[in-house]
């Protein structure tokens, strides 16, 4: 058994906190960040909104959210969120937020390992799944680098700037992960 699925050399998943709140702010100020993020409307978002988010998530039946933070220290580096989980199916929705000022450093890579490893080694899921617009090349290389598939494309999901985008469909299967270790 390994005890230690929370850390790894680079970082750890621990508790996201209220006290957390003030750090995620500025990325949540960032439409880059938000532009990446997900399809919503991509505007500031005030405490209160990201309070509640948190503890939404944290009564949920059906999701974790985690904090990402260096494997030496305290700082928050990102989220990761593990939501809608149909647990008769085993299977989840996977997404990530590394702080703006602390990609390319391999925070994604090392927390996306950990959340994976959570969701297949202690949730026992089967399946993850997640969304990526095409022009987050950064996120889909992580993605394939980490053995997922790319299983469906959603054609001119995204309207931005007066283009439209594709978004696509990413999927991971238990043996599929195991295999890649
Ligand atoms: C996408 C994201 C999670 C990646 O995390 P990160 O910490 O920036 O990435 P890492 O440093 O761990 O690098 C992971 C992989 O991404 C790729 N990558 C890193 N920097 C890159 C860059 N500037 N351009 C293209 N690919 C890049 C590499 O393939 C790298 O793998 P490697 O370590 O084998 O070289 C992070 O950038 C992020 O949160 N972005 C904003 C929000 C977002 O896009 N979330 C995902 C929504 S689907």
């Amino acid at each position: 058994m390994n005890a230690n699925i929370l850390q790894n050399d680079r970082a750890r998943l621990t508790a996201l906190t209220p006290d957390d709140i003030p750090a995620m702010l500025p990325w949540f100020e960032d439409a880059g960040f938000m532009r990446h993020l997900d399809a919503c409307p991509a505007k500031p978002k005030t405490a209160s909104e990201l309070k509640k988010w948190v503890e939404d998530m944290q009564s949920s039946n059906d999701g974790f959210i985690l904090a990402v933070r260096p494997a030496g220290g305290e700082d928050l580096t990102g989220v990761v969120e593990i939501d809608g989980i149909l647990w008769t199916h085993q299977v989840t929705w996977l997404a990530i937020g590394i702080a703006p000022g602390m990609q390319g450093k391999g925070y994604g890579r090392a927390a996306m390992e950990l959340a994976l490893k959570f969701a297949f080694d202690e949730l026992n899921l089967h399946r993850v799944q997640l969304t990526v617009f095409a022009y987050n090349t950064r996120a889909i290389a992580l993605y394939e680098a980490l053995g997922f598939t790319r299983e469906g494309i959603y054609r001119e999901f995204l309207l931005r700037d007066g283009q439209r985008y594709d978004m696509y469909l990413y999927g991971l299967l238990r043996r599929e992960w195991a295999m890649e270790r």
